[in-house]
């Protein structure tokens, strides 16, 4: 779980009606060494890595949490938002508590209730929920019962692993794939309780459900680096065959077909749309942005792309049949989950386009397309970002050629240009030690600017987000014009500016663009089309990419960008797969 992202680490063992608490601020590494020699034994035992919420990073803010009486630990993922009133509450009975968590709140309403109630931990963990506001996957284990864990769920992600005799139970399905290819993925509202060869879910009415098992399509290699020295740089590698994997089976250049399955399921709701909103965050907003450009030019229906947490609490408006396209890497993001529910119940269609496989926003839309682009472990999404694009420009085509607004030799132009895309992005990794030259040349710069036009604006502001999440270095992405009307004023020589300035209709302004930059000095590194001859001489560092349609442009003109946060983050000594502050998933709002 460590690729999640977090800050502190703890696990929670029962062993002989004994349970033993282990956790430390800082890397599992650190937790591993400060408890050689403990009694690490046990029947049963869970583990949290914490991304701090409620209590800064913390050995007495890390979980597992204990119980006031002593025999119950739990752990949590996400945020108990009524936890104030309960701990009043509390407080008032009498108890004192060891963090500032949210968490250690819940355990004690729990065990306070079973007290007064005299009734069943599994009851007890029912009132509770039924009480408190918020997100939740929690899993509880007694020194009294040494063979079961409790767990529940809403909202953060759950999946159980069933083995032989055994059980696992995680955040995802990378940690289980090692023991078992048989899993559960535990819904909202669901409680689970789990015993050494015994899985039983009940909803919060106590009525027992079927728990639906799915068999993982997933390698073990698959999260391994595989000889890399870090999973950012393998996947940045992988993308000729995961966009490769994302087209296979559905574009057919020879024959002009697009085959989606969920396209096609809702192809006439999506052609008869009025509009079409996007919704999502970080990368994922960014390939939105491409599609937006993409699908009005192509299909001429307007596009919205909405911050998921923004739209979430705007209260927008949504009409029934609205269409809403959400993407996410790992379909467990709390922003962009917590946004459609709120629209699927306004009446909107969601349509999905996600890459972990049988994640809770993939669940609840009513139809989707995967990126197939793989476990993406490495903190900074990238092959999911190509593959994103590789799906969504494969629908905007779709629903234009449906809806009769493109022009056939353009679309089917487009359709064999998509199908060179793995091969033109694996010319571009063969540049990657002219790349890494660039960032090291440019490693100690303190800010840095991003500028494009049209569909490379969204690839710049992508450039500047994986150069401040993986390098630490204040960037910003700009549209090229909108310099002029302010962050000019930036500019000078001590100013890295990188131009996403291949060949498009934009050519010549963007031209403009860079010799303002020029003009004032700042630092020019571009990323230009092959045979362009223009722009390199008025640059610093240029970076080729093979040529093909500007729609398209943005799957190579982000492979340099993505590779330059990379070597840079390496050559400041970061991190890179788990930079500071930062989550893969992030399950809280
Ligand atoms: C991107 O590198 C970041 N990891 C982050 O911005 C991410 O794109 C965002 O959190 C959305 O995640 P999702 O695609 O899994 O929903």
């Amino acid at each position: 779980m460590e690729y999640r992202g977090y800050d502190s680490a703890g696990i929670a063992l029962v062993n002989n009606g004994k349970l033993n608490i282990y956790k430390k601020k800082g890397k599992v590494a650190i937790l591993e060494e400060s408890n050689i020699g403990e009694d690490l034994n046990g029947t049963i035992a869970i583990g949290h890595t914490r991304w701090a919420t409620h209590g800064e990073p913390s050995d007495r803010n890390a979980h597992p949490h204990q119980s006031a009486g002593g025999s119950l630990a739990i752990i949590h993922n996400g945020i108990i938002e009524n936890y104030g009133s309960i701990k009043e509450e509390l407080t008032a009975k009498g108890y004192t508590f060891n963090s500032d968590t949210d968490t250690e709140v819940l355990l004690n309403f729990i065990e306070d209730i079973r007290k007064n109630n005299e009734c069943s931990l599994e009851e007890a963990l029912r009132i509770a929920l039924k009480r408190i506001v918020g997100a939740y996957c929690i899993l509880i284990v007694d020194q009294q019962d040494p063979d079961t864990i409790l767990a529940a769920r809403k909202g953060s992600p759950l999946v159980i692993g069933i083995g032989k005799g055994e059980h696992f139970l995680a955040s995802d399905a990378t940690p289980i794939i090692e023991y078992t290819k048989e899993v559960v993925y535990v819904n909202d509202y669901q409680i689970a309780i789990v015993k050494r060869d015994e899985l039983v879910l009940k909803n919060l009415g106590n009525e027992r459900e079927t728990p639906f098992i799915t068999r993982l399509d997933m390698e073990l290699a698959a999260i391994e680096k595989g000889g890399y020295q870090h999973f950012m740089l393998k996947e940045i590698f992988e993308q000729p065959g995961t966009i490769y994997d994302c087209l296979r089976g559905r574009l057919q250049p020879e024959h002009g077909l697009i085959t989606m399955g969920g396209v096609d399921a809702y192809l006439e709701n999506l052609v008869k749309a009025q509009r079409i909103i996007i919704v999502a965050c970080g990368t994922s907003w960014h390939a939105g942005l491409v599609a937006e450009y993409m699908i009005e030019e192509y299909c001429r229906i307007p596009v919205e792309v909405e911050y998921a947490s923004e739209f979430r609490y705007r209260n927008p408006v949504i009409n029934p049949g609205d269409v809403i396209i959400a993407i996410s890497q790992s379909g467990e993001t709390a922003d962009t989950l917590v946004a459609l529910e709120n629209a699927k119940e306004k009446g909107a269609i969601i349509f999905g386009v996600v890459n972990a496989v049988g994640s809770s926003i993939a669940r609840m839309s009513h139809a989707g397309a995967y990126t197939h682009s793989g476990p993406e472990i490495g903190v900074a999404s990238t092959k999911a970002f190509t593959g994103q694009l590789a799906v969504l420009n494969m629908m905007a085509l779709k629903i234009a050629y449906a809806k009769g607004t493109i022009d056939p030799e353009v679309y089917h132009s487009l359709l064999t240009e998509l199908n060179q895309i793995p091969d033109k992005v694996a010319q571009i990794l063969k540049n990657t030690d002219a790349i890494k030259a660039i960032a090291e040349k440019y490693a100690g710069a303190s800010d840095f600017l991003f500028l494009g036009r049209g569909y490379n604006f969204p690839v710049a502001l992508e450039g500047a987000l994986k150069l401040k999440e993986i390098s630490y270095i204040h960037a910003e992405g700009y549209p090229a014009a909108e310099m002029k009307h302010g962050p000019i004023a930036l500019v000078d020589e001590n100013l890295p500016v990188v131009f996403v300035a291949t060949r498009d209709r934009f050519y010549e302004k963007i031209v403009s663009n860079v010799q303002e930059i020029k003009a004032r000095k700042g630092k020019i590194i571009c990323i230009v089309t092959e045979g362009d001859t223009h722009i390199p001489a008025m640059a610093d560092d240029v970076i080729f990419v093979p040529d093909t349609p500007e729609a398209l442009g943005p799957m190579l003109s982000v492979v340099p960008l993505q590779l330059l946060s990379y070597y840079t983050g390496l050559a400041k000594g970061i991190d890179v797969d788990k930079p500071r502050n930062l989550a893969k998933s992030v399950t809280v709002e």
